[in-house]
């Protein structure tokens, strides 16, 4: 069977792998799925289904999904894991695996925990295949699927639609799977409505031509699609602003009657679910109105899991790479005699700037952004004096002169991935100028995720904080784990 092994993120799929494979192969299942009789006992196949965060429709789908496959499964839950004793996630899938589970579906509050068990499975090399069933404010990948399933079903098309988001977009894993998967497709318009303080976390739009976002519900009305959102209140304290502000507006990002009544005919409204009866986000007048789809979408839930499961377990020992892999490379771009070299380097040095016979010049930092890189030198290459760093307001870059030290290519590949733009001199016996070259740039432990609730946090042991620079302008690093996005000294905070 073609597809994936692990369900981890929709961002981290192909195009080809989630719309050439999966959902053909999900709208397929839906006449076996409506059959709803188990078929013959496959006992060598079973699954873990962990939830340590509340579940009906994907638990009982999932349930099910097996039980029509004649799998055998078990359900575990917080309050019943030895995770409840602060067993490690490593430990924990061991645990899994020892008593024969093939596919592990996990829902959890933390962050980037499939990836940690996908990456602990390949480690260890445990022949299980991970789905992500929710993973905090994170990604939601199955439910994206069914949810997708439903847009074709329903709008005979998965390219050139409108479509609404509206509610906690800050917060919703269900959202953000979605807006990853709409990214890959062609035509598609979103508009994003939600109050200020729970807008669409900022990199989202970037990846649209066509985005809109706004307070104004008034912004869907020439929508062909609207997903509403449930408010993430359990995410949040109940003494915080930010839940007062919730209690003050939930009204206004409300679809009824009148409102669903203004909108485009022929509009599918969709609701991963549940929904909150003290807010009704949807009101309850109108669920079952033919325009609201969610008993149909959630229905989806059965053959998309009947499909995942399926999938997951023909792939459990296929090799699938998890996480994009550093193409840095240091090549050389100058070496001269050190004489020479020292020549032209005063030919255009600046006042401040006396270049070394012996030790290490790394140029071209962004400005603001050396402290923070001696910082990490010094944590990561021991460097504990020696380095000093010039800033060139003529030239609005910082420089690091570091005495007497050669910069290993590790720690140049790090700096790079930092600030692509480094070029480093070095003097020693001969002038030695180098440049990293490289299209993915990771940067693996080094710097802090700020998101408390990313496995990295955690204290797990062996997991190590991994960022990708995705190059944008204002919030470059995104965590691999979380996908939260940070500045340059957000995870590097230039501190001793
Ligand atoms: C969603 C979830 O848990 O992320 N529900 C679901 O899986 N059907 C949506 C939500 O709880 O807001």
């Amino acid at each position: 069977m073609m597809g994936v092994r692990h369900l981890i993120g929709i961002n981290r799929l192909t195009h080809e792998q989630l719309f050439g494979q999966i959902i053909p192969a999900c709208i397929e299942m839906i006449p076996r799925a409506k059959k709803a009789r188990p078929g013959r006992r496959q006992p060598h196949k079973k699954a873990v289904f962990y939830f340590d965060e509340d579940s009906t429709r994907t638990r009982g789908s999932f349930v099910e999904a097996a039980e029509l496959l004649g799998w055998r499964y078990i359900v575990e839950t917080l309050a019943c894991s030895s995770r409840n004793k602060k067993e490690s996630w490593a430990d924990t899938l061991h645990t899994w695996v020892n008593y024969n589970a093939n596919v592990v579906c996990a829902r959890t509050n933390q962050e980037g925990v499939p990836l940690w068990l996908a990456e602990v499975a390949s480690r260890d090399g445990l022949p299980v295949a991970i789905i992500n069933a929710g993973d905090g404010r994170n990604q939601h990948p199955t439910q994206t699927i069914l949810d997708l399933v439903t847009i074709q079903q329903r709008l005979g098309r998965l390219d050139n639609f409108k479509i609404g988001f509206v509610g906690d977009l800050l917060k919703s894993r269900t959202a953000h799977s979605l807006l990853d998967a709409l990214s890959m497709r062609k035509g598609i318009s979103v508009v994003c409505v939600s109050p200020e303080n729970v807008k669409l976390p900022r990199h989202y739009a970037g990846l649209f031509d066509n985005f809109q976002e706004g307070t104004d519900m008034e912004l869907l009305a020439d929508c062909h699609a609207i997903n509403v959102v449930r408010w993430q209140a359990e995410r949040i304290p109940k003494d915080s602003a930010e839940f007062r502000e919730f209690l003050r507006v939930k009204d206004v990002y409300q679809i009824n009657r009148p409102r669903l009544d203004r909108l485009k005919p022929g509009v599918i409204v969709i609701h991963a679910l549940p929904i909150d009866e003290g807010v009704e986000e949807i009101t309850d007048d109108i669920k079952d109105d033919p325009r609201v789809v969610i008993r149909e979408q959630a229905w989806h839930g059965l053959p998309s899991r009947m499909t995942e499961l399926e999938m997951s377990f023909a792939n459990r020992q296929t090799f699938e790479p998890l996480s994009p892999v550093s193409d840095a490379q240091v090549r050389e771009i100058l070496n001269l005699s050190l004489q020479e070299g020292l020549e032209r380097q005063r030919g255009k040095s600046h006042d401040h700037f006396v270049p070394l016979a012996d030790g290490t010049v790394v140029d071209k930092l962004p400005a603001d952004s050396g402290y923070i890189i001696k910082m990490m030198l010094r944590r990561t290459e021991g460097f504990s004096h020696g380095i000093n760093v010039v800033e060139s307001e003529e030239h609005n870059k910082d420089i690091l002169v570091i005495k007497g030290r050669r910069l290993s290519e590790e720690a140049m590949i790090r700096v790079a991935s930092l600030a692509p733009d480094a070029t480093f001199n070095v003097m020693g016996n001969r002038f030695q100028k180098f440049r990293v070259e490289q299209t993915i740039r990771v940067i693996t432990g080094v710097g802090i995720c700020l998101n408390m609730a990313c496995i990295t946090r955690s204290g797990e042991p062996g997991i190590q904080s991994r960022f990708i620079n995705t190059g944008s302008k204002e919030q470059p690093f995104a965590c691999d784990y979380c996908n939260q996005h940070f500045t340059l000294s957000e995870i590097l905070p230039p501190v001793a």
